[in-house]
């Protein structure tokens, strides 16, 4: 077996290799065109914050803070975190820039790389790439709906149908106070039934028991209270009318009760975009694995809270590794990178020299390309341009290059003809034309 050089890429972080590229170049082609059909501008904030902008906005208590942060000290002695989510920086910037002042909504789009230090496993890695949006300045849930749609839409256009959208309200600060309440004396008779996390949540985070993916402690939440029952008047009224917009838009959505996220920062309408796919049997019976796509809700107190007004906000965003290879599982299409419809084939000194100038001149008229220039055989440049599967090849030699011509070679039929040298462009766009 072949010796593994001495460097690998960091455990959970991956190169995207050229293959690759096009599945990347599609979602933010995609993400592109959606966000500027609902108005959406973008962003792009530092991939360093200051720690501290995570801990008080996506939560102290929550594992992303707690567990999951790249977190350094530069030389200057500044605490700095490698971004692990894009809402808390995007916040940053809003309240920086002073964007309140400018007509609301502000609706914001971003996409990029991420950081969370995780177990590794598939659809979990220590990079990964999100796509983003957020918007500032608006109550309204049918702003929720519109976010829900967004993702919904992105996700239909790369292909994805049997799309399950999962919504519920995890209130405010006037009614989850109670209901965390509520929660903690169900939950505290029933500890010992917890995992050790979940035990410690009781305390500090007690809604996130209700997210824990540990058989046991799903056993305890199927006979939990829910939150539905506690919310406040206006939650109330925000939550039923976000459902009325769904059904209005005709977005095909489950109500989970028990969905709370892991962050700390949500108000009101929290929700996920999942699809399922198959993962072979378990005793006798069928078994689907549920990938979460898609993540987000409301946050109208997280602009106040890192600083800025009293500012409601909304926004979600989507994981674009779990969005790729389950492209690749469904043989979803990438996007097309286009191929050059020409290749130049060149033989001596005097032809390689003038190809660049040529090259040049091809660019400048968008008639794109293919050369191996460091070869010298015709036979091996006539083989690379049949592999790459070229419709035409200009060849140069000697001769051309004294009678100021050069030959097209039609390369299906094999048929060539010489033109002159000053014409070869509109001989080339007119062929390839037809
Ligand atoms: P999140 O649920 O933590 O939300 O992440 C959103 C999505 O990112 C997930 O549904 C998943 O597809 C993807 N994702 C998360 N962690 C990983 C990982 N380690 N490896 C691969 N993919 C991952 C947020 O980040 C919020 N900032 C969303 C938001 C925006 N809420 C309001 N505005």
């Amino acid at each position: 077996m072949a010796k593994k050089p001495k460097f690998q890429h960091p455990t959970g972080m991956h190169d995207i290799l050229p293959e690759d590229q096009a599945y990347y170049k599609k979602i933010y082609g995609v993400t592109q065109d959606i966000a500027q059909f609902y108005g959406f501008s973008k962003i792009d904030t530092p991939i360093v914050e200051d720690a501290e902008l995570y801990e008080r906005g996506t939560g102290s208590a929550t594992d992303i803070v707690e567990k999951q942060m790249f977190s350094l000290k530069t030389k200057g002695g500044d605490h700095l975190a490698l971004r692990p989510e894009f809402t808390p920086g995007i916040v940053r910037s809003y309240n920086e820039h002073g964007m309140f002042n400018i007509p609301q909504p502000v609706k914001l789009y971003t996409f990029g790389p991420l950081f969370r230090y995780e177990h590794p496993q598939a659809g979990r890695f220590r990079q990964f790439h999100q796509v983003d949006f957020e918007v500032f300045g608006e109550q309204s849930p049918a702003i929720d709906a519109q976010v829900i749609q967004i993702f919904y839409n992105l996700l239909r256009e790369l292909k994805f149908s049997h799309l399950i959208i999962e919504v519920n309200s995890i209130g405010d600060a006037s009614c989850r106070p109670y209901y965390k309440k509520v929660l903690v004396n169900y939950l505290r008779p029933r500890q010992n039934s917890l995992c050790a996390d979940c035990r410690r949540r009781i305390k500090e985070n007690p809604l996130r028991v209700l997210d824990c993916k540990e058989e046991k402690c799903q056993r305890v939440k199927t006979q939990a209270p829910q939150i539905l029952d506690h919310l406040c008047e206006p939650c109330k009224t925000h939550f039923t009318s976000l459902l009325e917009f769904l059904d209005e838009a005709d977005l095909p959505y489950h109500l989970d009760p028990y969905l709370v996220r892991g962050l700390d920062y949500y108000t009101k309408t929290v929700f996920e975009i999942f699809t399922e796919t198959p993962a072979g049997e378990k005793d006798g019976e069928e078994v689907v694995q549920r990938s979460a796509l898609v993540g987000g809700g409301r946050y109208d107190g997280l602009v106040k809270l890192l600083g800025g007004k009293e500012v409601s906000a909304t926004g979600a965003a989507a994981g674009v590794e779990r969005i790729i290879s389950l492209m690749k599982a469904k043989g979803f299409p990438p996007a097309e990178i286009p191929t050059p419809k020409v290749f130049l084939a060149q033989l001596g000194d005097m032809p390689k020299k003038k190809s660049l100038k040529l090259l040049e001149e091809l660019r400048h008229a968008k008639i794109s390309i293919a050369e191996s220039l460091g070869r010298d055989s015709l036979r091996t440049q006539l083989a690379r341009a049949d592999k790459l599967a070229v419709e035409f090849t200009l060849i140069l030699g000697q001769r051309e290059v004294l009678d100021g011509t050069i030959v097209i070679r039609r390369m299906d039929t094999g048929e060539q003809q010489v033109v002159k040298m000053d014409k070869v462009i509109d001989e080339l766009k007119k062929r390839l034309k037809k």
